[in-house]
């Protein structure tokens, strides 16, 4: 029997390139190899939401997105956190034996604080327990997760621990695995690619719409006219060709320093490979759209099959627990 993967998602909407990159393809090695849980975390979405305005269009393009771009429900369970709610009584036995001053010394409880001090609620401190409750529901031992999630899942791995000491071995001790992934810069070539930052591509954007994004990217500041030479090694949008156009490399850095090449025809160059690299992406996206249920029949069966092993766990937990009738 395979090791168990859990790894939750916040509800992003449309994957850009850089969670392409990084989680996507990640979810799609590790399916080969394991039996895997992928789940839209939408409770811990709520943490920091003002608005659930656009959360039910959010979860269902994250979906599809991860759909076309080959997670196979048929290998992994695809599913949203709030449709198996016992998570949210397992958070409830979890809190338990949790000291809060754990939860209060974890970074980015520290660094949400600072962000939005005017919304410090009791949900958001517990973050990190409802993310175990996550991991020991469905007994996940295999955690993909990026650095920045570290903490969190010591932090997991200490509360269940805890928890096996005091009422028994039941959870196994879930082990980072941490996520080799290549940075995407974004379009501003400042920062790490993200929504927040306005830098990104949709992975199914269209052509005409990948075209204007990259049009509008950074490049290489010290070349202000046409004819200065260029430095690819300082600019972003070299970076990209060589995920996008990896056969032409050597000829567009040798173009791009002798200025034989300007900006925006090594632009549009890379705006149609970005184009033909997604292109079978978009057609199987759009393919599975044209059946408008299939996206809700996916997490549908998902939450059946998590449910099922989610009762089993809780049952564990309250049996130990002197909490059955
Ligand atoms: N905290 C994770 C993030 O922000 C999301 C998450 C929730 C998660 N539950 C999880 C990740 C369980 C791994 C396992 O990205």
């Amino acid at each position: 029997m395979s090791k168990r993967v859990f790894s939750g998602f916040r509800p992003t909407g449309r994957q850009h390139i850089g969670n392409y990159f990084g989680t996507i393809q990640n979810c799609l090695c590790l399916q080969e190899e394991y039996e895997c849980f992928y789940c839209v975390v939408d409770l811990h979405a709520l943490t920091t939401l003002e608005s659930t305005l656009t959360l039910k269009d959010d979860v269902y393009n994250m979906v599809l997105d991860w759909l076309a771009a080959g997670i196979d429900p048929d290998k992994s369970v695809i599913f949203v956190q709030s449709h198996v709610p016992e998570v949210t009584e397992l958070h409830m036995y979890l809190s338990m034996v949790t000291p809060l001053s754990w939860l209060l010394r974890v970074p980015t409880f520290k660094e949400k604080v600072r962000m939005h001090s005017e919304n410090v609620n009791y949900g958001l401190v517990g973050y990190p327990v409802l993310m175990t409750s996550d991991i020991a529901l469905y007994k996940g031992e295999v955690v993909p997760v990026g650095e920045d999630q570290l903490p969190h899942l010591e932090l997991a791995r200490e509360i269940l621990r805890r928890f096996n000491s005091i009422f028994g071995e039941i959870f196994p001790e879930p082990q980072a695995k941490l996520t080799e992934f290549s940075m995407i810069v974004g379009l501003n070539g400042a920062e790490k690619m993200s929504k927040s930052a306005d830098n990104y591509i949709e992975i199914a954007a269209s052509p005409d719409d990948i075209r204007k994004r990259i049009s509008s990217a950074y490049t290489d500041p010290a070349r202000k006219y046409r004819s200065d030479p260029g430095h690819p090694e300082i600019c972003n949008v070299f970076t990209l060709h060589k995920i996008f156009t990896p056969g032409r490399v050597a000829e567009l850095e040798q173009e791009c320093r002798r200025a034989g090449i300007g900006c925006t025809d090594c632009k549009m160059i890379l705006a149609q490979s970005v184009t033909q690299y997604f292109e079978p992406f978009r057609e199987r996206r759009l393919r599975l759209q044209s059946r408008p249920e299939y996206v809700s029949e996916v997490v549908r069966d998902g939450a059946a099959r998590a449910a099922a092993v989610a009762r089993q766990t809780l049952h564990e937990v309250k049996t130990v627990m002197n909490l059955l009738p």
